[in-house]
């Protein structure tokens, strides 16, 4: 068994190209390789828990240390989610984007099968949990791969429609990779505008121009990638119910500090004196223009990664 799986793991790798047309069966790995990877899915192992599966970390025979995402049983109506996650993740392959090692479709049960992600998702550094608070540096470094993930993907025509703070994970030493391409959407052809589709994504993060009107651009994820910029300066939930009046929504809150030119007022205490003013008024001025109303109004991923990068050389100390 062990000989046959890490043959398979080599076919893998060899028709894991961009330009494989029908390569999906070819990622097929059979359930028993996922059942010892795992310990037979032993609890211990859990790593993630999302609203439709659970995710593992796990070990191939071949050492490969992979997360398992574990769909709950009836998940099948997502069917297309998965498809479109398969579909996506084995064509496009970026640095910035996690890799994608293949599928089980077995006994009722569907599995994806990524590289794991030592550091889990970039949410879990910021807040909610017992981990060591980041500096603003790694911040801006994890926001700079973020962005330059999100750039490739709408340079290549595609939406993400789920861009959040738990979708972007990261590696052994901190780089940021995009996940969970589920939902994405092939952006509105040369004479088009926008796509019209049903509303899709996670609130908090969602868009007002798309969830009000169903027209989706990649200015989308732009919004999205705003308010994620604005949980990683103020360390807290995108929508938090549990908090008074108009600091429940985030992008509510940070919008009337922005706009008074007072984001310091409500940053995250552990880099309370430590983000240089200009520095951080580059950062709130981006997340500023990505939250625009208007996606017309919103800068594009490259804009962003361009202000990203220069409030991180603001950071940086002057020799
Ligand atoms: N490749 C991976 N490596 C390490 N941890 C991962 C990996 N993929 C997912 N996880 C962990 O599992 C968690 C659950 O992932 P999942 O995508 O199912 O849900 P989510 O993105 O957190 O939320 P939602 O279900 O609302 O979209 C993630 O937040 C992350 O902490
Ligand atoms: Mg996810």
């Amino acid at each position: 068994m062990g000989n046959n799986y890490s043959k398979k793991t080599s076919i893998i790798k060899s028709v894991a190209e961009p330009s494989c047309l029908t390569p999906f069966d070819s990622f097929k790995v059979p359930f028993v390789a996922l059942q010892e990877a795992t310990n037979n899915f032993d609890k211990s192992l859990v790593i993630g828990l999302g609203a439709f599966a659970k995710v593992y970390k796990g070990v191939l025979c071949d050492g490969t240390k992979v997360a398992l995402k574990r769909y709950r049983p009836g998940s099948k109506q997502y069917c297309a989610e998965i498809l479109k996650e398969i579909e996506m993740l084995s064509q496009f392959r970026h640095p910035y984007f996690v890799s994608f090692i293949g599928y089980c479709d077995e006994n009722n049960d569907m599995i994806l099968i990524y590289e794991y992600m030592e550091n889990g998702n970039l949410r879990s550094h910021l807040y909610g949990s017992d981990l060591p608070s980041m500096s603003w540096e790694q911040r801006l470094e994890i926001c700079i791969g973020a962005a330059r993930g999100l750039h490739y993907l709408h340079t290549s025509g595609v939406i993400h429609r789920d861009v959040k703070s738990t979708n972007i994970l990261l590696d052994v030493n901190f780089v940021p990779k995009i996940t969970d391409f589920g939902l994405s959407k092939k952006g509105p052809d040369i004479d088009q505008t926008h796509v019209s589709t049903a509303v899709k994504g996670t609130y908090g993060y969602l868009d007002p121009e798309y969830f009000g009107r169903q027209q989706l651009t990649e200015k989308s994820d732009v919004y999205s990638f705003g308010v994620v910029l604005c949980e990683v300066v103020c360390a807290r939930l995108a929508l938090d119910l549990s908090l008074p009046g108009d600091q429940a929504i985030i992008t509510k809150w940070a919008m009337k500090w922005l706009k008074k030119g007072k984001l310091e007022q409500i940053i995250d205490p552990n880099l309370v004196g430590k983000i240089r003013p200009d520095s951080l008024k580059k950062f709130g001025e981006t997340a500023e223009k990505c939250l625009a109303d208007y996606g017309v109004d919103r800068p594009s991923m490259n804009e962003v990664l361009w202000n990203l990068e220069y409030a991180l050389h603001l950071q940086e100390p002057v020799i």
